[in-house]
């Protein structure tokens, strides 16, 4: 089977050009002006972008929620994924319960993922059950293809939470055959001892969760989780960074030669904490999700730190979590609000309109930080995250002339609402090829349900090459 997409202009992470791409069963097999060869489809992009489809190296599908023991929605839900231009996750394999990480890895792939997905995934590991054999099971990460491992500083009192020596064992064994670690860094036990002062005094309203959150607690999570790095000589890879004490965190850390990298997240970027303050419990709550949302110059500084490299990807840390369900756990107490939003369907939308289309970021560097970087700091690149030959055909066309307004209900995501509903969208996905195969056509789902495969990553990924990936 060939494609020939033809009149485009294509966007990498280093540039912008015309011309148009060949696609030979699964891969990208020519690039060049005015190709002519006989083709089975021509895909005429004349007036439109054509991207690498996006790779979010943060999810959370069919995983464990930090309150409770149900589980997000499923990969059945990852058609809404693809429909927004992201053909390839790096999902999260929380240990189902009792069972080791190399297991529940097996029986994601196999079982939780299995003829569901519509998008690629690759896998983190992740710890939930501190058992001693996790430790010894790191080595035989190469093996599997599992590139990276991530520890949770936060969640105290929940399978989720890692304690600092479980953690520093963990960056001792990653480090020996070049696997990252990811860490969620908060201070679990400040959080613990401020969410119990609310709860003691009363205030017990979502907009609490932020409260009980301040930036410092996230601060000081990610100057102990950069120090113990720095003890190991094991790069580390911050999640979902949200304010100003944070960011210096990890210049300072830079500063003393420690090699830490770090992700924010497309609502970190977009929405500001007073979304938590509304009267009505079910639109505060869509918004708990941690770390808390911070202040509107935090969201500049985020954007800054995307310009200048300090952090090096945009995240949806997408979490499908109803709100008429799950949700209601926390109606008289914010502290029992499972944390987490949906977004991956609508990271590419959300960060083309905030970020290209009023000017706070470039097209290529767009193309930088929701595909080619996730893409490297996971192992998976030149497979996932750029358009050369070689690659897999995953290929988003991209109409920068549509104007509209964000919608669940033109993209359903499984989940009951969207933290983005009635946001201005500017610009729309059209098309998606996944490994040449078009999954998207006028911005609809036309693929197939167990379309995505699994992908093993390579170890020793960017992160190991130095602070900047
Ligand atoms: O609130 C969030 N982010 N929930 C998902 C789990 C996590 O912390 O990444
Ligand atoms: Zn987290
Ligand atoms: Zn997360």
């Amino acid at each position: 089977m060939k494609t020939l997409i033809k009149n485009g202009t294509i966007i990498t992470a280093d540039r912008e050009y015309k011309a148009d791409v060949l696609i030979e069963e699964e891969k990208i097999s020519a690039i060049g002006e005015k190709l002519t060869c006989e083709a089975d489809c021509v895909i005429d992009a004349s007036g439109k972008y054509v991207m690498p489809g996006g790779v979010d190296q943060h999810t959370h599908f069919s995983a464990l929620c930090n309150v409770g023991d149900r589980d997000t929605a499923g990969y059945e839900t990852t058609d809404a994924v693809i429909t927004g231009g992201t053909t390839t996750i790096v999902d999260f394999a929380p240990q189902d319960p009792d069972v080791g990480l190399l297991d529940s890895i097996d029986y994601r792939i196999n079982v939780r993922a299995k003829g569901k997905s519509c998008v690629d995934f690759a896998l983190h590991a992740m710890v939930t059950s501190l058992m001693d054999s996790i430790f010894d099971e790191i080595k035989y990460f190469p093996e599997k293809g599992i590139s990276s491992i991530k520890i949770f500083m936060a969640y105290n009192g929940s399978r989720m939470h890692t304690d600092d020596g479980s953690f520093f064992r963990i960056l001792e064994e990653a480090g020996k055959v070049g696997v990252t670690v990811f860490v969620h860094a908060e201070s679990g036990e400040i959080i613990s001892f401020l969410r119990r002062e609310c709860v003691k005094k009363g205030l017990l309203a979502p907009k609490y969760h932020y409260v009980s959150r301040p930036p410092h607690t996230e601060a000081e999570g990610v100057h102990r989780a950069c120090y113990l790095a720095g003890k190991t000589g094991t790069p580390l890879y911050v999640v979902h960074v949200t304010c100003r004490e944070a960011l210096e965190e990890l210049r300072h850390a830079r500063a003393r030669g420690i090699n830490v990298n770090g992700e924010t997240c497309t609502h970190y970027l977009t929405v500001a904490k007073d979304a938590l303050d509304n009267e009505d419990f079910n639109e505060a709550a869509k918004y708990v999700c941690s770390p808390a949302l911070r202040d509107r110059e935090d969201i500049d500084a985020l954007w800054d730190a995307l310009n200048e490299g300090l952090l090096s990807g945009i995240s949806s840390d997408h979490c499908g979590i109803d709100v008429a369900e799950l949700k209601q756990a926390g109606r008289d107490d914010f502290t029992l609000i499972p944390n987490g939003s949906p977004g991956a369907g609508d990271r590419f939308h959300m960060i083309w309109t905030e970020g290209v289309a009023k000017g706070k970021i470039s097209r290529t560097k767009f193309v930088e930080l929701i595909a080619t970087s996730p893409a490297k700091i996971n192992g998976i690149f030149p497979k996932k995250g750029t358009i050369q030959v070689g690659s897999d055909a995953d290929i988003v066309i991209f109409d920068p002339e549509y104007k509209g307004v964000i919608r669940l209900t033109d993209n359903p995501n499984g989940v009951d609402y969207n933290i983005y509903e009635g946001k201005e969208q500017i610009g729309r996905v059209e098309t998606v090829l996944l490994r040449g195969r078009v999954a998207v056509e006028n911005a609809k789902f036309v693929g197939e349900y167990g379309m995505g495969h699994f992908v093993p990553a390579e170890m020793y990924a960017a992160c190991y090459r130095g602070q900047h990936v």
